[in-house]
């Protein structure tokens, strides 16, 4: 080993560490912008020395031109893209990035294939591994992310005899791997291979529903860092087998407990064929629904000792989170204990609630998870509900609906609910909230921002 290689190792060594350091950063809301920080810092340190080695090697002019057109390209994209998203549109702009990870991974190994002439049977498996794993994270993570801003659609899509073309698909990528690892055939088998794992992320994702997008998501992003970790053994690299394998471990991780909070077996999930995908059309009023105006829910309010706020999925579309915290620090400056109640799965990505309210400087000791806020719900005054539908569904509490075991937030136990939606149309699971008939609870009809806004005027008016 050259003093330059043995450099570039502790380079990779300090990186590695920045990322392991990094992820636990992220474990907490106050220290996760460090942790993000710190691993992007590790990763442009790993760059850094990769170029150095590209130099080393020396490259010749045409190699540089095809790194600087990809960096070009691919860092101001990837930056143009992180800047401009909004934040309901978060979880399709990590499906795509995820769809790059495996579709390079799945390239490195098919570059290193064609330029070894004989890779030897375990090096080749791996490389196989690699270009299928990989080509099912990239034409995967593309349905997904189509589903998910609705460029396809959201329910799911079960073409005529899915499961004997899945078979005959997952058949033909098994064999090319076994060909490619017995040494036979040339490059045909792994053609055929790649081929049959392209199509088999389509053919698997599109018939999964939209409501279980970002579980998908999560566990491509987990096939992703796989195929990684694998194009780093073929490559001998340690830096992208030690950052595959984070990925790969975080994302399994990510992928089970998100399945848990939503109490769907994984393989329910990726079996796919349920839910409508989209939210359901309004069902009207009528019923038992009361509703409240903005001035009679301000008094409720602001004469409450004790008021817990629910956002979900509708505060984030609203972009309401700002209004939230006013009215929040408006109360609190009266006196009354304001608290926010965090569903792990209100909205549509993991920590996005967190996210939110923190982006509003919401103080992270007033954000309670959802085992710490249920057992205060008896005895809190008036449970604030904005945009949040599912999450606080009591049919989930009994057998036979589409959400049952599903853990919830127990908003109908306080004294008063009131929840701000725009109309009593379904959450994403597509089923009635019975929470909207119970008689503890007023409808406040209205988009989340404006109704919030309202809220506040009132709240100033009453108590001047
Ligand atoms: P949802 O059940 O989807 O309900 C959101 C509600 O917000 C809708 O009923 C909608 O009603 C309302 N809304 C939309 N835009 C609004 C606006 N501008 N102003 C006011 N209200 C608005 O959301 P949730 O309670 O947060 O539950 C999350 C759902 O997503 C669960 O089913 C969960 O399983 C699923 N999910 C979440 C995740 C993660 S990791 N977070 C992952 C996969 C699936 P109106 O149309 O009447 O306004």
């Amino acid at each position: 080993m050259t003093a330059l290689e043995a450099a570039i190792g502790v380079v990779y060594l300090g990186a590695a560490a920045c990322f392991v350091l990094g992820l636990h950063l992220m474990n907490a809301p106050p220290t996760a912008r460090r942790g993000n920080a710190l691993s992007a810092g590790g990763m442009g340190a790993a760059l850094l020395a990769t170029l150095v080695l590209v130099v080393a090697q020396g490259t010749g002019p045409t190699a540089w031109a095809v790194i600087a057109a990809g960096t070009a390209i691919g860092a101001g994209g990837g930056l143009l893209a992180a800047l401009r998203v909004r934040m309901t549109a978060m979880p399709q702009l990590v499906s795509l990035f995820n769809a790059v990870g495996g579709g390079a991974a799945a390239l490195i190994g098919g570059f290193e294939f064609g330029a070894r002439s004989d890779p030897g049977a375990a090096v080749a498996a791996v490389i196989a591994l690699d270009v299928v794993i990989g080509s099912v994270a990239f034409s995967g993570s593309l349905v997904a992310a189509g589903k998910l801003d609705g460029r396809l659609p959201g329910r799911p899509v079960l073409l005529p005899a899915r499961a004997v073309l899945t078979a005959l698909l997952a058949l033909a990528a098994a064999a090319g791997t076994v060909l490619v690892a017995a040494g036979a055939g040339g490059p045909a088998p792994l053609a055929v291979a790649a081929a049959a794992a392209l199509l088999l992320g389509v053919v698997g994702v599109l018939a999964i529903g939209g409501a279980d997008m970002p579980v998908v998501v999560s566990l491509l992003n987990a096939c992703t860092g796989l195929a990684v970790a694998m194009a780093g053994f073929a490559l001998d690299n340690s830096m992208m087998v030690i950052a595959g394998a984070l990925v790969g471990a975080s994302g399994a991780i990510l992928t089970k407990l998100m399945a848990d909070a939503m109490n769907r077996p994984l393989s329910a999930v990726v079996a796919g064929g349920f839910g409508t995908g989209d939210g359901g059309p309004a069902v009207g009023g009528g019923g038992d629904v009361q509703r409240i105006g903005a001035d009679d829910a301000a008094i409720r309010l602001a004469y409450a000792s004790r008021v817990v706020m629910v956002p979900g999925y509708g505060l984030a579309a609203a972009q309401a989170q700002h209004e939230l915290r006013e009215l929040a620090d408006l109360l609190a400056g009266r006196g009354v204990r304001v608290d926010y109640a965090v569903h792990p799965v209100a909205g549509r990505m993991p920590g996005h609630m967190n996210v939110l309210l923190a982006e509003a400087k919401v103080p992270y000791e007033r954000m309670k998870e959802m085992e710490q806020a249920n057992p205060d719900f008896p005895r809190t005054d008036v449970a604030l509900v904005v945009g949040a539908n599912d999450v606080t569904n009591p049919a989930a509490r009994r057998p036979g609906t589409a959400i049952s075991g599903m853990p919830i937030l127990d908003v109908d136990k306080a004294e008063t609910v009131i929840v701000i939606k725009r109309s009593l149309g379904h959450g994403y699971a597509g089923i009635d909230n019975e929470l909207y008939t119970a008689p503890g609870t007023r409808m406040l009809l209205g988009d989340a921002k404006e109704a919030l806004a309202s809220l506040t005027a009132a709240v100033k008016a009453l108590v001047g």
